[in-house]
């Protein structure tokens, strides 16, 4: 099976000559489709910032990252747009929900800024929505809603259009420890149902220790 994601010495430096910052140096990784992989690193080690290679939101200084077998920016800005947004969801820390639209339509916005019809979007939304066990807080929104239900929405938000891959930057960090494990089996039984990938960035080893396979970012490096 061929990769989803590929890293060819991929090296990463905020700043100019001057004041160079340099964050990551000669990476090579790779991700077959289906795989769970989780990175772990201490705090400033670059771990965001090679989710957001990956993802196309940064540009490598050096090397290169490649989706399915294509290099994102040998693309036109739309066609990379779109291979992003088909190939990734995201869930951040914090869930960066928009405050004053329902958990529903929350939910829904990805796929009708993809141009889904509304009638359609909508109800995808809440049959994830009901998946999640959150039937009850359709049109709650973010302010309404306890941590982990936001979360859980954040989770729906970043999987409804079916992404590939899915990124999660220590999706679980902000929440207790009941509601991490739940968002956390949330995201695992997602992904296995749909055979999709999960690309996590965790401080927990407990969590770590369900995925596939386990790397550690330090130096520069990931090992
Ligand atoms: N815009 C920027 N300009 C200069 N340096 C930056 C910038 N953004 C991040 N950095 C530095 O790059 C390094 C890596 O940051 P990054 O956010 O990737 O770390 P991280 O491993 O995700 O950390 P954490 O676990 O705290 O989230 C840090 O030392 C940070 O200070
Ligand atoms: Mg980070």
């Amino acid at each position: 099976m061929s990769n989803l994601i590929e890293c060819h010495a991929l090296g990463f430096s905020y700043g100019d000559d001057a004041s160079k910052t340099q964050v990551l140096d000669n990476i090579d990784f790779s991700m077959k489709p289906g795989e769970s992989v989780a990175i772990l690193g201490q705090s400033g080690c670059g771990k965001s910032t090679l989710l957001n290679l990956i993802a196309g939101l940064d540009t490598p200084t050096s090397g290169e990252v490649l989706i399915s077998n294509i290099n994102p920016c040998s693309l036109t800005e739309n066609a990379r747009t779109k291979l992003r947004a088909e190939t990734f969801g995201f869930v951040y820390q914090f869930h960066h929900l928009l405050r004053d639209f329902s958990a529903l339509d929350n939910v829904a916005l990805p796929l009708l800024i993809r141009g889904d019809g509304k009638k359609d979007a909508l109800q995808r939304a809440e049959q994830l929505l009901t998946k999640i066990g959150l039937e009850h807080r359709l049109q709650h929104k973010p302010g309404e809603l306890s941590g982990g239900e936001r979360q859980r929405v954040a989770i729906a938000r970043a999987l409804v259009a079916k992404p590939a891959c899915l990124i999660a930057d220590e999706p679980t960090g902000n929440l207790d420890a009941y509601s991490a494990s739940e968002a956390l089996s949330l995201l695992l039984e997602l992904n296995k149902e749909r055979q999709s990938s999960l690309l996590i960035v965790t401080h927990d080893l407990a969590i770590a220790n369900k995925m596939d396979r386990i790397l550690t970012l330090s130096n520069l490096t990931l090992k």
